[in-house]
């Protein structure tokens, strides 16, 4: 007779996380419409990519029922790059534009890179402009990577202290790896973390992810990190996945779940928590440009 296992490990869903972040997004809409201000995320769209449109359709939704206004630009697959900056810099100057996003991926003949570093950097919601990583870097307030800074705020939420402790990111792209390993090493009470990051580079990563306290998988290979990669009772956050047509594929095999303490859900995880942590960058930047200058002359950051 064989017994079903059961999942031992403490699920921590993006969804309350993101909801919270929401509530406070939520109210600093409100309070800057009372001051005659509408938050206001722009929206670019190259191309007519199923998957990518409703991407749109679902931030447009979301910024709907935040009290967002989100102009929407959307260009034809053989757009021009010269199109795209176009239109980058027609938002860019729109002072009633608060934050803008060109939905990822972009047709092959443009330069997603070259238009990103067109974006005004207190405009790139999505924290991803080399200007702000290297505010990041520098440990200057600016628009965080959406993805690092959601899982941030899911263990904070779910009382998960990574201060002191060993935290091992799997995974060092641009995208999440590398920030997230430079803000979960900042100093701050919901950081201050022993950060290791491995990679290709690393061929024993396995040694390093065994001993972390709580390891995230950042690499975008379906089902690399398996229960033998993990510490018994250690937390294990999914962030990397890879699509196959509109499947989902984690890098977190499920029977992790089996070995971690507390896990993120193979679907609703972190994913919930970068979309909200989208508009709250786009608030913050409502709020910066709204803000008096300050005496330096310059806006505050955040
Ligand atoms: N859930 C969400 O909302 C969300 C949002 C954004 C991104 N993501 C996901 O996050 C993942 C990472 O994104 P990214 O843009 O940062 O990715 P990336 O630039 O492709 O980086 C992947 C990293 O994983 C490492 N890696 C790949 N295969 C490996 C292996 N076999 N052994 C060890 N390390 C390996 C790579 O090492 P090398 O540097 O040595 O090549 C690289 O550092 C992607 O899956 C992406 O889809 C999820």
């Amino acid at each position: 007779m064989s017994i079903a296992q059961t999942s031992t490990a403490r699920l921590l869903p993006g969804a309350p996380v993101a909801e919270a972040v929401l509530n406070d997004v939520r109210s600093r809409a409100q309070a800057l419409r009372d001051r005659g201000v509408t938050p206001s995320l722009a929206t670019i769209l190259v191309g007519d990519d199923d998957a990518s449109a409703g991407y749109i359709r679902i931030k447009q939704r979301q910024a709907a029922e935040l009290g967002f206004e989100s102009p929407h630009a959307h260009l034809p697959a053989d757009a021009t790059q010269q199109q795209l900056h176009d239109v980058i810099r027609a938002f860019n100057g729109d002072p009633a534009v608060h934050g803008l996003l060109i939905q990822y991926p972009i047709p092959g003949h443009l330069d997603y890179g070259e238009a990103l570093m067109l974006v005004d950097p207190d405009k790139d919601v999505d924290g991803m402009h080399p200007m702000n990583l290297g505010r990041l870097a520098a440990g200057v307030p600016a628009p965080v990577p959406c993805t690092p800074a959601g899982i941030e705020a899911l263990l904070d939420h779910y009382e998960i202290p990574v201060q002191g402790r060993h935290v091992v990111v799997l995974g060092r792209g641009a995208t999440l790896g590398r920030p997230l390993s430079i803000l979960l090493s900042q100093k701050r009470s919901t950081a201050d973390a022993a950060v290791t990051v491995v990679h290709t580079g690393v061929p024993n990563w396995a040694d390093y992810t065994r001993n972390a306290d709580v390891l995230i998988a950042a690499a975008g290979v379906p089902g690399i990190v398996r229960p033998e990669h993990v510490r018994p009772g250690s937390v294990v956050i999914g962030g990397g996945v890879r699509y196959q047509g509109r499947r989902l594929l984690p890098d977190v095999e499920e029977s992790c779940d089996q070995v971690a303490g507390a896990i993120t859900p193979r679907v609703g995880g972190v994913g919930p928590t970068t979309v909200a942590m989208l508009f709250r960058n786009a608030v913050a930047a409502a709020e910066r440009a709204a803000a008096p200058l300050g005496r330096s002359g310059t806006h505050r950051a955040r």
